[in-house]
């Protein structure tokens, strides 16, 4: 590469627009981005030998920088967008965080494409789901929460983080992706009961907002 364009792309890079991506799909997170993973992980427990599943995960980056602090952990990482989500780009996320850890990396990654109304992942082998940022997205969350349910093992745990109004409050969503209004809090714990969810912890607020932790009735 010449010395200038080397040099722009670093520029750009600062500015949170890397001229040369890494990995196509979800923010180019830098070192000093990544601490707080390690508490996303500490809410979720996530051990070696679990077998986890990340839904809505785009291009799997939020998980490649989970991935940055742990060990043995079976990564499926899911989403429905076939341009994010590919085993080449997965292979390019996990190669840029892997430069940040300090042991080699003995976690395994899967890419798996869903469906609207399933997942499409396979049946009783979690430990724990999460599901970041995607739950106001879904357009039939009563099939893909049922859908989960048959995914965990009896003892997993599902999470789910996202943005919820309250009584009075009507948003929309604002990304392109969507233009779903942003669900009531009240209509989403109504959704995860009566998919045979209750709800069992809820961590500090991770930015805006915390995650939900939910285990079978
Ligand atoms: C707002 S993005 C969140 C991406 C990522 N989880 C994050 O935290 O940045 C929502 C994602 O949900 C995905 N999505 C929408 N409907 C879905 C479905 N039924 N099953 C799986 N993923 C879905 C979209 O393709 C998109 O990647």
């Amino acid at each position: 590469m010449r010395p200038v364009l080397f040099v722009l792309s670093f520029m750009i890079a600062g500015c949170g627009t890397p001229l040369f991506r890494p990995y196509k799909c979800g923010p180019v997170l830098k070192e000093k981005d990544i601490q707080i993973f390690e508490k996303v992980n500490a809410f979720l427990d996530l051990l070696p030998g679990d077998t986890y599943a990340d839904i809505g995960a785009s291009s799997g980056y939020y998980d490649g920088a989970m991935s940055v602090f742990l060990d043995s952990v079976d990564f499926y990482i899911q989403d429905i967008d076939r341009e994010c989500l590919t085993e080449k780009n997965l292979k390019r996320v996990t190669k840029y965080f892997g430069r940040f850890r300090k042991s080699p990396d003995t976690n395994r990654y899967h890419a798996v494409i869903g469906e609207d109304k399933k997942t499409n992942l396979p049946d009783g082998i979690f430990d724990k789901i999460y599901c970041n940022a995607t739950y106001h997205v879904l357009q039939y969350p009563d099939a893909i929460i049922a859908d989960l349910y048959t995914r965990l093992k009896p003892d997993g745990a599902l999470y789910i983080r996202d943005e919820f109004v309250y009584d009075g409050q009507t948003r929309y969503c604002d990304s392109k992706q969507c233009r779903n209004l942003i669900p009531q809090h009240k209509d989403f714990l109504a959704v995860m009961e009566r998919n045979g969810f209750r709800l069992t912890d809820q961590s500090d607020d991770l930015g805006d907002y915390p995650i939900y932790k939910f285990e079978k009735q």
